[in-house]
């Protein structure tokens, strides 16, 4: 088995936040003898915070062979061959034996859409949710915002060594995002503007917004525009991968831009060119931006 994929796991595992928010998430909706479905089940960790809250039934289903067989040791081991049935396949062609309740899923990318978890939700529930039924999460939100480090990150490319100048480097730069995980806050040069707005439902498709404006609120350096997403799970039920919070398995995407001095009044430009092809979406690195800065009169 490919040990990224347990380290994955693992990961996952270890943000407490993350398993916290679905816990009351799941705690609010489920009801007690509901049959609830779980897409991309992983460990089974959702299936089992279901179960913890009344589920009578819960569908695990999981595209990965390895990792379903891996979830099929966790059920085996924890005596639930009668409340948890596997199904190994692709969830959006999955046909489940009878209509669930709820269907809960956790596959947010880092950036929010590019795992695409808004179209995948919304093809198992047109087949398989019951009317009235639930979707954990019920919205999935992208922002972008255009930022300063505080000295981190792709900030670092000043003088690192006082009196010497690494500020070439930045002609390198494609415009591909970078992960990070903040340290300390960023100066937001401009408010947080929504990329992408996606209630879940049985109707649901993702249609980020291409192009976008964002007004510069304060002067600064602008070296980098940051997009990170917040999840609704449930009513009043955030979870979110800024800000980053200990644990927190999710880095923020960060595209790094030529260090420019702003002012407020100028307005960025950034057109998101989201990849076409097959499976190219899921791929981060594939996700450009072109960006543009127009001067205050
Ligand atoms: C981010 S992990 C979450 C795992 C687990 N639910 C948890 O919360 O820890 C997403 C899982 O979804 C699975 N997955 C991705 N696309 C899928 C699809 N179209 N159908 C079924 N499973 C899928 C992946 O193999 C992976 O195990």
């Amino acid at each position: 088995m490919d040990q990224r994929l347990l380290l994955m796991h693992q990961v996952m595992l270890a943000d407490r936040p993350r398993l916290d928010a679905y816990d009351r998430a799941l705690a609010s909706v489920v009801t007690a003898g509901d049959v609830v479905a779980d897409v991309g089940a992983g460990t089974l960790v959702l299936s089992m915070l279901a179960l913890k809250h009344g589920a009578e039934h819960v569908y695990a289903i999981e595209a990965d062979p390895a990792m379903a067989a891996v979830a099929e040791r966790i059920v085996a081991d924890n005596g639930l061959r009668d409340r948890v049935t596997l199904v190994q396949g692709d969830a959006r062609t999955a046909k489940l034996p009878q209509p669930v309740d709820v269907i809960v899923s956790e596959m947010m990318g880092n950036l929010g859409p590019e795992e695409q978890m808004v179209e995948i939700l919304g093809s198992v529930a047109r087949r398989n949710l019951r009317p009235g039924g639930a979707i954990v999460p019920r919205r999935l939100t992208t922002h972008l915002a255009a930022i300063q480090f505080d000295e981190e990150g792709w900030g670092m490319w000043g003088d690192v060594v006082p009196g010497y100048r690494f500020d070439s480097v930045q002609e390198f730069v494609e415009p591909q995002p970078q992960l990070h995980f903040f340290q300390r806050e960023p100066r937001f040069l401009t408010e947080p503007v929504l990329l992408s707005d996606d209630p879940i439902t049985p109707a649901s498709t993702s249609r980020p917004h291409r192009e976008m404006r964002l007004p510069v609120r304060r002067d600064g350096c602008l070296q980098a525009v940051m997009g990170y997403f917040t999840a609704e799970l449930a009513e009043g039920e955030p979870l979110s991968n800024y800000p980053s919070y200990p644990g927190c398995n999710w880095a923020v995407w960060v595209w790094p831009l030529r260090h420019t001095a702003v002012a407020a009044g100028d307005e960025i430009r950034v057109t998101v060119d989201v990849p076409r092809g097959r499976g190219q979406v899921r791929d981060a690195t594939a996700w450009r931006l072109d960006c543009g800065i127009v001067r205050r009169p």
